[in-house]
């Protein structure tokens, strides 16, 4: 398993110097990891002058799967756009062509008081939302702005997906929906956009490959509704670029822990980016006081998705639970009554879970 780990800025280099340690303790069992570091955004703006240098480039296109701390802070808001550590993560992203984004939803129930919705609602949740992450309105050309005829300023975006593109991830979406519930939601807003009514008709032809899930369709509009009246009635939702970046952060605080969001990004050889949902938290930087949980959970999806070492994965997230269990917490999540612990305390508890 040839790992790049890219701490970045911020909270970052501590996150992920906790998921490390777990690699390590996977290494030490026997599991042959290949650990290579890298900077990205602005810690590679500092060394390097760009965001996502040769340096790193080369190392992440060498690697089977990236591990990602975070990017961004302050004092990087002054740059030209180019240089700004976003471009770092759209820079990697379109290098290593990482076009479907896996979005887990998972409510621990020990943190149920941390949501906004009733226990009831979110007891139990446990979704997946797969965003295509590179085609869509936010790359579709013709773009810009304009002055027309009758001398008005206007905007325009083009909504596009080819149908190769509504093929691959329809087959990530199905292959995920067989590894769990054999549900899979594709939403859309098909009753107006012909983009949409492409896309239902493709997802509808690749069913037939996997005629043990059950495919449903929803409008967008219906599917926000949903996600917050009863987010339990999902497991896989699949979306186009813009509805997926809207509906995977409202199912992301269904929960309303950031600091226990994974995330993965994949391209069609299974190569993965993985990342926490949340920054860099600039605010708690340095302090030793983030959570690392969500990092520590992306690598159990990068075991699982891009290794298919389930067993290391389901490892990972129970030494997770377990911890949770014991009453250990980081500011984030904390509740009196409980154990509080820094940043690389909890890294501690969950090696020792492990
Ligand atoms: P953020 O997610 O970094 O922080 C939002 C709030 O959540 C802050 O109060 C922060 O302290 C808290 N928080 C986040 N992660 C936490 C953790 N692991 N443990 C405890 N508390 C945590 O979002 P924000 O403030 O909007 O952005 C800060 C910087 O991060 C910006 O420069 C932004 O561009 C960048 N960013 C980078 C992302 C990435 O690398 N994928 C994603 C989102 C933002
Ligand atoms: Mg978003």
């Amino acid at each position: 398993m040839k790992i790049a780990v890219l701490p970045g800025d911020g909270i970052g280099p501590e996150i992920v110097a906790q998921a490390v340690r777990v690699l390590e303790v996977l290494r030490t069992e026997g599991l042959k990891i290949e650990i290579e570091a890298a900077p990205l955004g602005g810690a590679a703006y500092d060394q390097y002058g760009a965001p996502y240098p040769e340096f790193t480039r080369k190392i992440c296109r060498a690697a089977d799967a990236v591990l990602l701390g975070a990017v961004g802070g302050p004092q990087y808001d002054t740059l030209d756009r180019p240089l700004r550590p976003e471009r770092g993560l759209l820079g990697i992203r379109k290098d290593l062509g990482l076009f479907a984004n896996l979005r887990p939803a998972v409510l621990f129930p020990e943190l149920a008081n941390g949501s906004t919705l009733k226990p009831e609602v979110i007891s139990g949740l446990d979704i997946m939302i797969i965003r295509d992450l590179t085609g869509d309105i936010h790359f579709g050309e013709p773009r810009g702005m304009r002055t027309n005829d009758r001398g008005e300023r206007e905007a325009f975006n083009t909504m596009i997906y080819t149908e190769p593109e509504i093929r691959r991830i329809a087959h990530v979406a199905f292959g995920i929906a067989m590894k769990r519930d054999k549900k899979l939601c594709s939403v859309d807003k098909a009753n107006v956009l012909e983009v949409s009514e492409f896309w239902k008709e493709i997802f509808t032809d690749v069913a037939r490959e996997y005629p043990q899930v059950q495919l449903s369709h929803m409008y967008v509009d219906n599917a926000a509704m949903q996600l917050v009246r009863n987010p339990k009635q999902f497991d896989v939702m699949v979306t186009t670029n813009l509805f997926g970046d809207i509906l995977s952060d409202e199912a992301s605080m269904l929960t309303g822990s950031i600091g226990m969001l994974a995330s993965a990004s994949l391209n069609e050889s299974k190569k993965g980016l993985y990342e926490p949902s949340h920054g860099s938290a600039p605010d708690i930087a340095g302090k030793n006081v983030a959570n690392p949980l969500a990092t520590i959970l992306s690598v159990a999806m990068m075991m699982r998705y891009t290794f298919n070492n389930i067993e290391a994965a389901d490892r990972i997230e129970n030494a997770v639970k377990k911890v949770l269990e014991k009453g250990f917490r980081t500011g984030d999540i904390f509740e009196p009554g409980m154990q509080k612990l820094s940043c690389s305390g909890m890294g501690n508890q969950v090696v020792a879970a492990l």
